[in-house]
């Protein structure tokens, strides 16, 4: 069915939506986590890999999960910041419903980025993401600044930053061995990210229509291969270590199980779907990355749905509004 509301009432009723419903967590989530595992075992990346932990190996590696998704999603959101900032510094029209959207977005994400701080700060990981040395910084920075003077590439980076994480997010607050305060944050995170995802969906035909040759190339060949390092890196291999696992030889290992390949699948086939709709990808000429990131054929068809519910019977969502 064809969305038939102009973008700009549609991008209206975004920032009506996100102006009723401010949520300042320092005094509305005031909450903290418990002790203890704060997500199931079933929902840790290891669960495919057949391995016997104790239950303070599991709890232990539920919260460096756990902190290390909530520290991938902060450094995420400054990036998307900057992204926006940068469009900002130079958008023709400054009365734009684009650009009163973007503000609205960037309060949000600030609000709950200082959750995400407080969050972690409660999660006390104690590994180290092996890769969190001065060059992968220097490499990270460069990375950003190439993505965010590209805006179609913005948006897919967008679109993937945001839909990956909701699907754990998802998992996460559905599950009954949650920890509830984790369960709480999770929810109110995915009604915000709901409208970041409307809106990115949105201006990404806009942005296409405008993309420079290398926009374009970028968002075809080599978004899908930051897409995969962004799902596999969600969960840094330095947090095996306390489960006393080796550290790159199991997160190898976690990232192939037929459990992970599912929730990579499930995960950024909204992504490709966007893509599709938005003009930018044809069916029948997906290119091979996209397809091998999302295990669809070049017509953009899903390979292997029926496994989907087998691995993981809590995937079957109804779809959230964004608004
Ligand atoms: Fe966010
Ligand atoms: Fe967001």
């Amino acid at each position: 069915m064809t969305n038939t509301i102009r973008p700009n009432d549609r991008i209206e009723r975004l920032s009506a939506a996100s102006l009723g419903r401010v949520v300042e967590p320092d005094l509305d989530l005031p909450g903290e986590l418990g002790p203890g595992p704060v997500i199931a075992g079933e929902l840790l990346s290891v669960c495919g890999l057949d391995l016997s932990l104790s239950p303070d190996q599991q709890a232990r590696l539920a919260r460096e999960e756990v902190a290390s998704i909530v520290a991938v999603g902060l450094r995420f959101e400054a990036a998307l910041m900057s992204g926006f900032s940068l469009a900002l510094v130079s958008v023709p029209e400054l009365t734009d419903a684009r650009v009163v959207y973007a503000l609205h977005e960037m309060g949000e994400e600030t609000r709950h980025s200082r959750l995400f701080c407080r969050l972690l700060g409660q999660l006390g990981p104690t590994t180290r993401n092996p890769l969190d040395h001065w060059l992968a910084r220097r490499l990270l920075r460069l990375g950003v600044l190439l993505v965010i003077c590209r805006s179609a590439l913005l948006d897919v980076l967008v679109l993937a930053g945001e839909e990956i994480p909701d699907l754990f997010q998802k998992l996460a607050a559905q599950h009954p061995d949650t920890d509830p305060f984790l369960a709480q944050v999770n929810l109110y995170h995915r009604q915000e990210e709901a409208r970041h995802l409307a809106f990115a969906r949105t201006v990404l035909p806009e942005h296409w229509a405008k993309a420079t040759w290398t926009d374009r190339l970028a968002v075809r060949y080599i978004a899908p291969t930051v897409i995969r390092g962004m799902f596999d890196f969600l969960v840094h291999p330095g947090v095996y270590q306390v489960a006393d696992l080796p550290r790159w030889t199991t997160w190898w290992a976690a990232n192939r199980t037929a459990q992970r390949g599912v929730l990579r699948q499930e995960a950024t086939l909204p992504v490709l779907r966007a893509v599709v709709d938005g003009g930018v990808l044809r069916p029948g000429r997906i290119p091979r990355g996209w397809r091998r990131l999302c295990q669809v054929d070049a017509q953009g068809a899903a390979l292997g749905a029926p496994e989907l519910n087998k691995h993981h019977p809590c995937l079957a969502f109804e779809e959230d509004s964004p608004v």
